[in-house]
């Protein structure tokens, strides 16, 4: 029983399966059409989005400046991370990305749960976005008809998410955004008809586009991804020319609380505090390997696709964040969430144009991040249908359109559902962890791999054996710790058990308080051990990286996601044991 939980796939019968269009109907080829120039702009595509243009103002309240700092070590992470992606994409060149690696690594229990941790990234992901999206697009209208003289205002009870509304109502303080929504709402048999339209509409149009096929889809968004590297790059250039030409780079060392100058006001704690904000706005590089069916040279281009976009995204963060901050004080930033078009208003610098041209391009940048995310979800279904873990209609091509036709819909359903019955916040953490929970197995993943011949043309993972540079890291770290943190070890260990009666008088109970502690003392487990067992076993250094910096800003999860995400895991669990156990093409050869 046990070892059928973990049988694995070989890499030679996935590469079979997708070549020869498996042993059905249904998998017949994608079209091969994408380019190493497609893939990277498909990369861009996926990551500059929500992330950025929502929640880079609260990064830099939080940081400062020296948020850059964090936009740099998340970009490490990710680029280990994009390597050993790029090592199996090279590897295993068909649909699924993640979910197929750890297929053919751990073994099809985790295979499946993996699966079931990227409907978070993709599908509740693009939920997110699509009510960023939403925001953007009612602000520009407002834009559009402030200079033309027309009505096109949204009301705001057609714009905001009912649990938004009512959350916010019933903290009290909203805001009189939340309060127009709710006291203009009609009311229809005691319910106030609140719902955020444009998102819905959206996904809507995205889902109708990928459903029509997937040529369309790629000029559709690499028109949109130039559009936005434009916009952006005239953001960095006119921000930055007025930062320095108006004598503001003294922005660029505030003074904190105490009055201290610093390029890091709040200190190190407040730089990773804005950790899962920036994580989300880096998102989006992996998607890339779930389209290794439809690119001409998977081997050669994906790698190169996915690498190249994760550099191009991380200099444009860091010059955005730099202008962000030089241009006004990060203290102003506090609730900000259109950040950079914050900077050019009235009282800032002060460009009005600049207003206009920045909310067109958030609501393209997002436009063409939907469309990726919708892209990948039906092909990971796709996959997990082929190997028998999902019904055989999430494998059906569209005859003429050859897409997955099926999968393609239901993305649209398990995206627009959940905009009635969600909000932002609640989506933009699910989503940050499953991610990080699935880039951890990949990373992991590849310490698992058989090594294998280095072959021309290929992108093949530089080994630099871990055994004494791992094991030495991690001793540093815990060695600079203890010698600069004053008191870091003390705390982590000193639990405080009467906070469960000093906080719960209602809302916060010990495990909220504890969770940081007890994520950091596993975290620093893991690490030792990985160091261990890299000592003994020779392990490659670019995945252990990946895997411990990944596991590091898992670290920064609170209880309530955890425990959400332990849920969710837990209903793919049954899922898995009623059906995908079962039917599973590997039970087949097993019997
Ligand atoms: N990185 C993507 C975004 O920021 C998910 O929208």
């Amino acid at each position: 029983m046990s070892n059928s939980l973990f049988r694995t796939k070989k890499i030679s019968n996935i590469l079979a399966d997708s070549s020869s269009g498996g042993d059905d109907e249904y998998a017949t080829g994608l079209k091969r059409v994408l380019s190493v120039r497609d893939l990277t702009f498909f990369g861009i595509a996926a990551i500059i989005g929500a992330g950025s243009f929502s929640s880079l103002g609260s990064a830099v309240f939080n940081g400062g400046p020296g948020v850059v700092i964090l936009f740099i070590i998340t970009g490490i992470a990710c680029g280990f991370t994009a390597l050993c992606y790029s090592e199996f994409a090279s590897r295993i060149p068909v649909a699924g990305s993640a979910y197929t690696y750890a297929y053919a690594s751990f073994g099809e229990l985790f295979a499946w749960i993996i699966g079931w941790a990227l409907i978070m990234e993709y599908s509740i992901g693009n939920i997110y976005v699509a009510f960023s999206w939403s925001d953007y697009f009612v602000s520009f209208l407002d834009k559009l008809g402030a200079t033309f003289h027309l009505n096109l205002h949204v009301p705001e009870y057609l714009s905001n998410s009912y649990p938004e509304v009512t959350h916010a109502i019933a903290k009290g303080n909203p805001s009189e955004e939340i309060l127009l929504a709710w006291n203009n709402a009609p009311v229809i048999a005691g319910l106030r008809i609140i719902v955020d339209i444009p998102a819905l509409v959206i996904n809507m149009l995205i889902t109708y586009l990928v459903y029509r096929g997937v040529k369309e889809s790629r000029n559709f968004s690499n028109v949109m991804v130039v559009l936005k590297l434009i916009v952006v790059t005239i953001v960095i250039l006119v921000g930055g020319y007025l930062v320095f030409t108006r004598g503001l780079t003294f922005n660029w060392m505030p003074a904190n609380n105490e009055g201290v100058h610093s390029f890091m006001p709040n200190g190190f704690g407040g730089v990773m505090a804005a950790v899962a904000g920036v994580f989300f706005a880096y998102i989006g590089f992996d998607a890339v390997s779930v389209l290794a069916e439809e690119s001409k040279n998977p081997q050669r281009d994906l790698p190169r696709g996915m690498i190249l976009s994760l550099v191009i995204c991380t200099v444009v963060y860091i010059l955005l964040s730099l202008v962000l901050a030089g241009a006004v004080n990060y203290r102003k930033f506090e609730g900000v969430g259109d950040p950079l078009a914050f900077i050019f208003e009235k009282d800032n610098l002060n460009v009005g144009w600049m207003q206009f041209l920045v909310a067109i391009c958030a609501v393209v940048a997002m436009t063409s991040v939907l469309l990726v995310f919708q892209m990948g979800q039906p092909r990971i279904w796709m996959s997990m249908s082929r190997d028998g873990l999902l019904p055989g209609i999430f494998q059906k091509i569209h005859h003429k359109f050859k897409t997955p036709s099926f999968a393609t819909i239901l993305t649209g359903i398990v995206v627009g559902v959940p905009i009635l019955f969600t909000d932002k916040t609640f989506v933009l953490d699910f989503t940050s962890i499953a991610t990080l929970f699935a880039f951890v197995l990949v990373c992991g993943g590849v310490l698992l791999i058989p090594k294998k011949e280095k072959s021309p043309g290929r992108f093949n993972i530089p080994y630099i054996n871990g055994k004494y540079i791992f094991p030495l890291i991690v001793a540093g770290s815990l060695l600079i710790l203890e010698l600069f943190v004053k008191g870091y070890f003390v705390r982590l260990f000193n639990f405080d058990f009467s906070a469960n009666t000093d906080y719960t008088s209602g809302k916060i109970s010990f495990m909220d308080v504890a969770t940081p502690q007890i994520a950091l003392i596993v975290f620093w487990a893991a690490a030792v051990l990985l160091a261990i067992f890299t000592f003994l076993k020779n392990y490659s250094l670019i995945p252990l990286m990946g895997l411990a910096t990944c596991l590091y800003l898992l670290t920064g999860m609170t209880k309530s996601n955890w425990a959400w995400f332990f849920g969710w895991m837990l209903i793919g669990l049954v899922i898995y044991f009623l059906y995908g156990y079962r039917k599973s093409k590997l039970a087949g050869d097993t019997n």
